[in-house]
């Protein structure tokens, strides 16, 4: 038996494909991409009239807080929220607890989500043991056990001969290093971004160069090394600035932007907004713009949601105290998609950076519907318009500044090797 699914717009810009297709799926694998498929008597048919049939999302930077802040999020409610958002894969960070520093954790992390997950989960070891910074992981060891990359994420790492070293053991396997690239000493305990507003709101500035000196360091130590360095979350128009340059002298960077780093300013902070507090901050509307131009000509690779589940505990509280980040898994899609109505990105763009892209930046083997991938397929209905509201969000948490905002762009299916995870048609 064969699953069919018919007269859907199928984009895969891996393969340059645009055009109404039916795809056929069997044994959990894309058999073929074809029109007008004639099915047999026990096929198995989904109608995709009217929706987008695109590779499964692959999210580059998510936190599923399992182990140890199972209350905040875990495995199963992340990859819930994952496939609700149109994402197959997600790369997930080792701050856990204990965090991901070694291959039981990472083997842990896998199995999980194998056996009771809804998406596939590639972990992101750490680089230093405990994310202490004070020596490294056992990198060789861990890329066996199935890790995608090594990130102090949530922390940078402040000495830089130990990020040296770092780069050279992990260029040794071939794998990158995805920096939390900012400076702690000149963010010198900032909570939102330094300017007119953190002055009006009496709150202490983390300013841009916090973020621009540290990555100017870390593309440096490639420079130095060769080795491959994915910077995350970037924030600030100086550091799209960066990257342009040492891509243009070929230093081996990627960088991905979050959707919230694309839409809002700082201005969503007023009002002590919590679900606003985030690391790196929102910042300025030319801010804004750079991330636009970034991914318009190319210098940022991926879009990746930080998806970073807080309990209401950890939020509810003075903005100082308050935890950094916000979830991202399920607004991620409807948000890029209004880079294609403002006219940043094209629709097949808007995808590629959200599939193959981000796929190709970690090396994971998904984001395109060529035949013999896995069946990691997203059905996507551009017309569908909801609110953002803790019923409507399958995520544990629910710290998102876009509370009760109307979204436009739903994934209403999607597959995992070729079975239903995720169903609203
Ligand atoms: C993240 C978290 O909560 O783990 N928080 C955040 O504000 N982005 C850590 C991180 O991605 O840096
Ligand atoms: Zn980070």
């Amino acid at each position: 038996m064969k699953t069919i699914i018919k007269n859907g717009r199928v984009i895969d810009p891996a393969q340059n494909i645009d055009a109404i297709l039916d795809v056929v799926i069997s044994a959990g694998c894309i058999e073929s991409i074809a029109a007008q498929v004639q099915p047999a008597a026990d096929d198995q048919v989904i109608d995709a009239t009217g929706l987008l049939i695109t590779p499964g999302l692959v999210d580059i930077h998510v936190h599923l807080r399992d182990p140890g802040y199972e209350y905040k999020e875990d495995i199963v409610s992340g990859t819930r929220a994952a496939a609700a958002g149109g994402f197959t894969s997600v790369a997930c960070m080792p701050n856990t607890n204990p965090s991901n520093d070694n291959k039981a954790i990472t083997r842990y992390m896998i199995q999980k989500a194998e056996l009771e997950g809804y998406a596939n989960v590639f972990p992101i070891c750490s680089i230093t043991k405990g994310q202490q910074g004070d020596s490294l992981v056992e990198m060789g060891d861990l890329k066996l056990a199935g890790c995608v990359g090594f990130s102090d994420d949530g922390l940078n790492v402040e000495d830089g001969a130990m990020l040296r070293h770092a780069m050279e053991y992990a260029q040794g396997f071939d794998m990158p290093i995805i920096a939390h690239s900012e400076d702690e000493s000149i963010k010198d305990g900032g909570v939102m971004n330094e300017g007119p507003l953190s002055t009006e709101l009496g709150l202490t500035g983390n300013p841009w160069v916090s973020e621009a000196a540290s990555v100017a360091r870390d593309i440096m130590l490639a420079e130095l090394t060769g080795a491959r360095l994915h910077i995350c979350h970037i924030s600030s128009k100086r550091t799209v600035e960066l990257v342009r340059e040492a891509k243009q002298r070929g230093v081996r960077v990627t960088c991905e932007v979050t959707p919230h780093h694309f839409t809002l300013t700082e201005e969503a902070v007023r009002g002590y907004e919590v679900n606003a507090k985030v690391g790196p901050p929102l910042r300025t509307a030319a801010d804004v713009a750079a991330m636009k131009e970034g991914l318009r000509d190319g210098t940022i690779d991926a879009i990746a949601t930080d998806h970073a589940p807080h309990h209401i505990d950890d939020k509810n509280m003075e903005f100082v105290y308050a935890a950094f980040g916000m979830i991202g898994l399920e607004t991620a899609l409807p948000l890029s998609l209004r880079l294609v109505d403002e006219g940043v990105l094209s629709l097949n763009e808007v995808i590629a950076c959200l599939s193959c892209k981000p796929a190709n930046v970690l090396r994971i083997p998904r984001g395109t519907l060529i035949a013999g991938a896995v069946a990691d397929i997203a059905l996507i209905n551009l017309e569908h318009t909801w609110e953002v509201t803790r019923q409507s969000i399958r995520s544990r948490s629910f710290n998102t500044p876009f509370e009760q905002q109307s979204m436009k762009g739903k994934a209403v299916m999607t597959l995992r090797a070729g079975r239903v995870v995720h169903k609203e048609i």
